[in-house]
């Protein structure tokens, strides 16, 4: 094996159910250490637990992907930065990032996901009744996994869900690696395109969307810009339905392979959600987003990690440290992960985890309620999995019944 120093990050999955080796060596033999990145630079690796969510949680590592030392996991460059796209919440730091944060915030509490739910299982269930009708085998991720979290984002965004084909092809050239940078940005472009378009429309006449909400309150703020609200539509779109898409399907996968956790929540659907929570754990399908740059000198775990120097915090590896989750490779759905770092820690944690776990749990909690005996149609190893991707996930997933 090649040693640290040597190593390109990120590492392709080669096997589904498990991280990489050359990750588990890392965190194993050089918790912190430098690696290569595929622009051409190195980059500190961090990959215990603890270690993870202290970078995640201090001020001194920035998210600000517009620094020129910002960690870029594609060849090619940042198409963020070469396009002078608008800055989002999750490119900013404190304290700019706080009220960028807390103005959209109130969209996605507890309590705001609990009373999209009906809507939601609405929408699972037609879904469900479309797949029956089809006989069998169908492809899971065109079938359900795209659609229930595409329009559940269009709806609450109000962007009209007749476009999503061309939002899905364009995201997914975002986020595959091989794609070239022209294309990438040219994807890139069209999305932004189109939403710029949308928001015009909707300051002539703003709806009772997240969007119109959004230009209304900043208005009556005296702090309303049109980029604002388009960078946040743009992050919402994409964050919004490639995560949760892949989680649907990786997940579906995750509980056919192991009939006894499914049992389990077939017997008894309260515990569902805590599947779900394993499920985040186990496949940690976001574990490259969260990089940051190093803006002080830092001291970490003995090392000495220099301002400008870019930080990638495997949540990969940190949600398979056995010092905090025993027995990693075991999907255990009674072992409680809730302390995962599937959706980042500290002030950038994911904002819509809870519509995230409400979508999953629904999704799960229907599908094999009444599809009881749901299978693939496909043997695992020829299952297509998204190794070539910033977001771990399927292609295809064929299931019959
Ligand atoms: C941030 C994962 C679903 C919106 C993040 C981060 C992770 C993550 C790891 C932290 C990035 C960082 O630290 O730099 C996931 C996973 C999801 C999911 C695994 C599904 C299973 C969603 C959904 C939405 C969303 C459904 C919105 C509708 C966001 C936003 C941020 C974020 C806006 C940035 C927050 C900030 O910078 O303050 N997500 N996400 N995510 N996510 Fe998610």
């Amino acid at each position: 094996m090649t040693t640290a120093e040597e190593l390109e990050l990120p590492v392709a999955r080669k096997c589904p159910f498990a991280p990489p080796e050359e990750y588990t060596q890392i965190r194993e033999e050089q918790p912190i250490t430098r690696v290569k990145i595929p622009d051409g630079k190195e980059a500190w690796v961090v990959s215990r637990h603890e270690d993870v969510r202290t970078v995640l949680n201090d001020r001194r590592f920035s998210s600000d992907r517009f620094n020129e030392n910002f960690p870029i996991l594609v060849k090619g460059g940042n198409v963020f930065r070469r396009s002078n796209a608008e800055r989002t919440m999750i490119t900013m730091d404190a304290p700019e990032h706080g009220p960028a944060r807390k103005s959209v915030l109130g969209e996605f509490t507890v309590k705001r996901v609990n009373a999209m739910r009906p809507r939601i299982q609405e929408i699972v269930d037609k879904l469900v009744d479309d797949i029956l009708a089809a006989e069998g085998p169908v492809d899971l991720v065109e079938a359900l996994s795209l659609p229930v979290p595409s329009l559940v984002i269009c709806e609450l965004l109000g962007v009209p869900y007749t476009e999503h084909d061309f939002f899905q092809e364009n995201t997914a050239k975002l986020l595959k690696r091989t794609v070239s940078f022209d294309e990438r940005q040219a994807a890139f472009e069209n999305v932004r395109g189109y939403l710029s378009r949308l928001i015009t429309t909707k300051e002539a006449a703003p709806g009772d969307d997240l969007l119109g909400r959004q230009i209304v309150k900043l208005r009556s703020e005296g702090t309303y810009e049109h980029g604002a609200v388009l960078g946040l539509a743009f992050l919402l779109l994409v964050a919004g339905h490639e995560t949760t898409a892949n989680m649907i399907s990786l997940g579906t996968v995750g509980l056919l392979q192991n009939p006894s956790q499914l049992d389990a929540i077939k017997a008894d659907p309260g515990k569902t959600l805590d599947a779900v929570e394993e499920l985040l754990r186990y496949f940690t399908i976001v574990d490259t987003a969260t990089a940051r740059v190093a803006v002080e000198d830092v001291e970490l775990g003995g090392v000495t990690i220099r301002s400008g120097e870019g930080v990638l915090a495997l949540g990969y590896t940190a949600n398979w440290d056995p010092t905090v989750f025993d027995e990693p490779a075991k999907l255990d759905i009674t072992r409680g992960a809730r302390h995962h770092v599937a959706f980042g820690f500290g002030p950038h944690q994911c904002l819509g985890q809870n519509l995230a776990r409400a979508e999953l749990q629904i999704v799960f909690d229907t599908l094999f309620r009444r599809i009881p005996s749901l299978r693939l149609a496909v043997d695992v190893d020829d299952l297509p999995f998204k190794s070539d991707a910033s977001i771990y996930g399927l292609y295809r997933l064929p299931v019959t019944w």
